[in-house]
């Protein structure tokens, strides 16, 4: 199976999940959206989008993609991961992001954990994630990470 995957990130989860992800198919390209555009053909069996998410949004390039490509997608298998650090969020992240129909007609969609990478982040960015981990007490006792096995079950749900 010919699968693209189209990915936006920040400060390195969502690139290394996508990667991740790419090793679980025979045949997969990747195209970082923070780097260059994706031109999706027909060529491809199945498209996946990846995107981290910062303050309950998704990658504005990845929301742009979307749009732009929405005739293309809407006739093709294609699944949708996200990258953040509170998976007690996940469900209202995927909600508040994607329509409804968009999420069904998918083949996969998940979060697939997160990191909290301060070394990358702006000051301003590390003040923003410091508040938000407070306000997740789950946090206070687990370092967030990526989900090996939410990203192979997904890999196993785009294959059939
Ligand atoms: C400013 C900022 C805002 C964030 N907002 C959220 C959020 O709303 N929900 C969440 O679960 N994680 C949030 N995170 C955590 C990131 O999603 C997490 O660090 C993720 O691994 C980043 O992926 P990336 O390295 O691909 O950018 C935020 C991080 C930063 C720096």
């Amino acid at each position: 199976m010919r699968v693209l995957i189209v990915y936006a990130g920040r400060t390195g989860t969502t690139e290394k999940a996508a990667h991740m992800l790419a090793d679980c198919f025979d045949d997969a390209s990747l195209r970082n959206l923070m780097e260059t555009d994706a031109n999706p053909d027909r060529a491809y069996d199945a498209v996946i989008i990846g995107s981290s998410v910062r303050n309950g949004q998704i990658e504005p390039k990845i929301r742009k993609w979307l749009v732009k490509h929405e005739a293309y997608l809407a006739g093709m298998r294609k699944g949708v991961f996200l990258c953040h650090a509170f998976m007690t969020d996940s469900h209202q992240i995927i909600e508040d992001n994607f329509p409804d129909a968009f999420i069904k007609d998918c083949e996969a969609i998940d979060s697939f954990g997160g990191e909290l990478n301060y070394d990358r982040l702006k000051l301003s960015e590390r003040m923003t994630l410091r508040r938000l981990v407070r306000r997740h007490p789950e946090t206070r006792n687990m370092v967030p990470c990526l989900v090996t096995d939410s990203i192979m079950e997904f890999a196993e749900k785009m294959n059939y």
